[in-house]
């Protein structure tokens, strides 16, 4: 078969981990030749390409980033984009379509595949909010690096009696907020999934203030929002310019400095904020990422080759297997309860008057 092969919307770690292995089980098992897609669907709609053989996915593994590089072209907004990328599948001899990608790459194989295009999906985003799957790949990279990143601010923190705000990427959904922050021991974690009272964020602060810490570590996520009017967000999430990409997205960023000057004027402790931004997207997948990405591309090129098109490979439990293109756009994947609970679970639960002998037992500790 000829197979094609794209990579759309942000970029993530492991993604030329895919590639690689669904060329190398292609070629090697299969005996298919490939053709890459550049720029995501752009490339598609624009026919813009490039040969994809053995050689050109040697030593890509461990590498960052895309060698298809990518866009957020979203055909479905250009004129006949749709019937233009059908017709460059077809001037390319393309029997098949992997395309590698989040909600919005797949919205767009999924529309694609209703018109006739013989497509498979893998899902892919740090923000690791598809349905459908447990994982995405490219989402454990980016939790260690904003764990690592936690850690390294607490000892700071600590340092000069600060509150530190991290923020860290997750538009919709708060996966990897609610991972770092557990990892590196956060004092309060906030996500898109439950908006905050700022009251409340300050009276955590204080109170573990009152029982002797004097420093505290908050990890928010991009998308998290205020929830009371007071707050002046009006329960939307902060962005940090006007307009949107070609799928409706604002870009969001900005939330961890305005949660900072609320913190200090609301505790009196000064705060700071650090923003992860594409530092968690950027670098070499971890050793998971790369055996995820790997399964996953081994798992595409088989549903390739078994004809189930308008799926996409997913993991479930420890198996890859496929489920359809409309599943996994259907609903943006939320954090659950249960991870919400375990994080509930280690927070200073203390009542007010623990909290009297317990900051009475700090000092006395403290002076001896
Ligand atoms: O979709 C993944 C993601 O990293 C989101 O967490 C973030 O909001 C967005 O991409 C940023 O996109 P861009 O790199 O286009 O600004």
């Amino acid at each position: 078969m000829k197979v094609g092969i794209l990579t759309g919307g942000g970029d993530c770690p492991g993604l030329n981990a895919v590639i690689r292995a669904v060329v190398r089980k292609g070629v090697f098992h299969y005996k298919d030749e490939f053709v890459g897609f550049l720029e995501g669907w752009r490339g598609v709609q624009e026919n813009k390409t490039q040969p994809l053989d053995l050689s050109s996915v040697g030593g890509i593994l461990p590498r960052g980033g895309t060698i298809l590089r990518t866009s957020r072209t979203n055909p479905g907004k250009h004129e006949n984009g749709l019937t233009r990328c059908i017709e460059n599948l077809k001037n390319n001899k393309v029997d098949a379509l992997v395309a590698i990608g989040g909600d919005d790459t797949i919205s767009v194989a999924l529309r694609l595949h209703e018109m006739g295009v013989k497509v498979v999906g893998v899902p892919k985003t740090i923000d690791n909010d598809l349905s459908g799957t447990d994982f995405t790949f490219g989402f454990d990279t980016a939790v260690n690096v904003a764990t690592s990143a936690i850690d390294r601010v607490h000892t700071t923190a600590e340092a000069h009696n600060r509150v530190m705000v991290v923020e860290v990427m997750g538009r919709d959904s708060g996966w990897i907020a609610m991972y770092s922050g557990i990892a590196g021991g956060a004092d309060v974690i906030l996500i898109p999934e439950k908006p905050f009272d700022i009251e409340e964020v300050a009276e955590t602060i204080r109170l573990r203030h009152a029982r002797g810490r004097y420093f505290s570590i908050v990890v928010v996520a991009e998308g998290a929002k205020f929830a009371s009017d007071m707050d002046r967000q009006h329960g939307a999430p902060v962005v940090n310019n006007l307009g949107t990409d070609e799928f409706g997205h604002a870009r969001l960023g900005g939330i961890g400095n305005i949660l900072a000057r609320e913190i200090e004027r609301l505790t009196g402790f000064e705060t700071r904020a650090v923003v992860l931004g594409h530092i968690q997207r950027g670098g070499s997948p971890s050793a998971f990422d790369r055996v995820l990405a790997t399964r996953y591309g081994i798992g595409a090129i088989d549903m390739v080759h078994r004809g189930e098109f308008g799926c996409m490979a997913a993991l479930r439990g420890n198996k890859i297997v496929s489920v359809s293109l409309a599943e996994a756009i259907g609903a943006n994947r939320k954090v659950d309860q249960d991870l919400i609970d375990v994080a509930v679970g280690i927070l200073d639960k203390l009542k007010d008057t623990d909290k009297t002998d317990k900051t009475k037992e700090a000092k006395e500790t403290v002076s001896r």
